[in-house]
C-alpha cells in the first residue's frame, strides 16, 4: 500500500484503448492512486501519464519505458495487465515474479489451459488475481442477482443477451490478428455468456453457429444455452454488425430488460399484470431496478473497489470474480471454438 496516503498503488501495463478507459475510472475510485504506467515505448507511456494528469487532475503517473521496468517499481501494488489476450499470461507472469497483484483484461487467456497456469503462478506466489470482468462487479448487475435470487422477479426461463460491435480497424488491429486472439467470441461472446452464467449459473450444456473469415476468425456467433431447472439462453456477438447491446430475461412473472447489459445503463422488470392477459401491454408499467450503490463513471471503478477490498480483507480471490468463474467460462469458450471450428496460431 501507498504508506503516506493509505491508497492503493496501481500500475497500468500496457497503454492502449482500454487503459485508457479503464484510467480515468479509477481515478473516481476511493483510495486508488496511479502510481505509474509501462508501456513498449517510452514516449507512449509519457503520453499517457501526462493525459491521465491532464484528464483527472491527479498526480502525473511516473511513465516506465518497459513492462519490466512497470513490475519492478515499487510504488505499484497492484498490476492491471492491459494487452492483447494472448500476451496475458506473459505478462501476468512478469507481475507476480516481481511481487505483484495482477487485475487482468478479460478472457484471462485465450484457453483454459493457459488461464490454469495463470491461476498456478497466483497461487505458487502468493499474490491476488481477479479477471477484469466489470460485468460481475457493476452495482447495477449485483442488484439484478439478488432480485432474481430472491425470487421476487419470478423464476427465469428465457434469457437473451447481443453484443456487437462494427470493427472498422486494419488487418493488423489486434481485433483482427488471429496470433493476438481475434475473436467476437472471445472479445465481445464473453459478456452474454458471463451474463448468464451470473444469472442462471452453470451452463449444462452449450451449442453455437459461426460465421467465419476467409482467415477463420469468428466474426458472428450465436450460442444457446441451458441451464439448471431448464432455463434457456440465446446469446450472439458480432464484430460486423451494431447490436443492441440489450438482454432480457423473460420468468414466469413478468419480464426483465437491460440495456447495455455489460455494464447496465437501466434495468427494469415489467411484471405481467394481474388478472391480466399476455396482451395487455397497457396495463404492464415497467418498475425500475435502481443499483446496489450509484455507478462510479463508466463502471470499471467498481472492479477496482473490489480488488482493493479483497487486499484489504487479505483474500488472493475475488468472491465477486472468483478463480472457478473465469476457468468455467474459459472452458465454454474452448468448447464452443471447436464447435465452429476456430484455432489460435501456435
Ligand atoms: N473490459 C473492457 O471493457 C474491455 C474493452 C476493450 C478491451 N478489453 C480487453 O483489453 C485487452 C486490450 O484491448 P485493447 O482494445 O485496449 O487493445 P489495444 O488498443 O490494441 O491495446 C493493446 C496494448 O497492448 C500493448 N501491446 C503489447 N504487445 C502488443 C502487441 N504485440 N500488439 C499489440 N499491442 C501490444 C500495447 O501497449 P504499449 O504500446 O503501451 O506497450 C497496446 O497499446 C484485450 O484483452 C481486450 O479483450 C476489455
Amino acid at each position: 500500500m501507498d504508506d503516506a496516503r493509505d491508497r492503493t498503488g496501481w500500475g497500468i501495463l500496457a497503454t492502449g484503448r482500454i487503459a485508457r478507459t479503464f484510467a480515468r475510472d479509477l481515478a473516481l475510485a476511493p483510495d486508488a492512486r496511479l502510481a505509474a504506467v509501462g508501456s513498449r515505448r517510452a514516449e507512449s507511456a509519457e503520453r499517457f501519464a501526462a493525459a491521465y494528469a491532464a484528464d483527472t487532475g491527479a498526480a502525473t503517473p511516473t511513465a516506465h519505458a518497459s513492462y519490466e521496468a512497470l513490475v519492478a517499481d515499487p510504488a505499484v501494488d497492484v498490476v492491471y495487465v492491459a494487452t492483447p489476450h494472448a500476451l496475458h499470461l506473459d505478462h501476468a507472469r512478469l507481475a507476480f515474479e516481481a511481487g505483484k497483484h495482477v487485475l487482468c483484461e478479460k478472457p484471462l487467456t485465450l484457453d483454459v489451459a493457459a488461464a490454469e497456469e495463470m491461476v498456478r503462478l497466483a497461487r505458487h506466489h502468493g499474490r491476488f488475481l481477479m479477471e477484469a470482468m466489470w460485468t460481475a462487479c457493476h452495482p447495477a448487475v449485483l442488484a439484478l442477482r439478488q432480485r432474481l435470487a430472491a425470487g421476487d422477479l419470478g423464476t427465469a426461463r428465457h434469457l437473451h443477451a447481443e453484443l456487437g460491435f462494427r470493427v472498422d480497424a486494419p488487418p493488423e488491429d489486434r481485433l483482427l490478428d488471429p496470433s493476438l486472439g481475434a475473436s467476437a467470441l472471445l472479445d465481445m461472446g464473453i459478456y452474454p455468456l458471463t451474463f448468464a452464467h451470473l444469472l442462471l449459473g452453470p451452463a449444462e450444456r452449450l451449442q453455437a453457429s459461426a460465421d467465419l473469415s476467409p482467415g477463420g476468425i469468428d466474426l458472428d456467433i450465436a450460442i444457446s444455452g441451458r441451464y439448471a431447472g431448464g432455463a434457456l439462453a440465446t446469446m450472439t456477438a458480432s464484430m460486423t454488425s451494431w447490436s443492441s447491446r440489450r438482454a432480457a430475461i423473460a420468468t414466469d412473472l413478468g419480464r426483465v430488460d437491460v440495456e447495455d447489459f455489460h455494464h447496465p445503463t437501466r434495468t427494469t422488470f415489467t411484471p405481467y399484470a394481474t388478472g391480466g392477459t399476455n396482451d395487455s401491454v397497457d396495463r404492464a408499467v415497467p418498475l425500475d431496478i435502481e443499483p446496489v450503490e450509484p455507478v462510479l463513471g463508466q463502471g470499471y471503478a467498481h472492479e477496482v473497489v473490489e480488488v482493493q477490498r479483497c487486499l484489504r480483507a487479505g483474500l488472493l480471490e475475488s468472491p465477486m470474480v472468483p478463480h472457478d468463474q473465469t476457468l468455467t467460462l474459459l472452458r465454454q469458450m474452448d468448447d464452443l471454438r471447436a464447435q465452429v471450428g476456430v484455432t489460435f496460431p501456435a
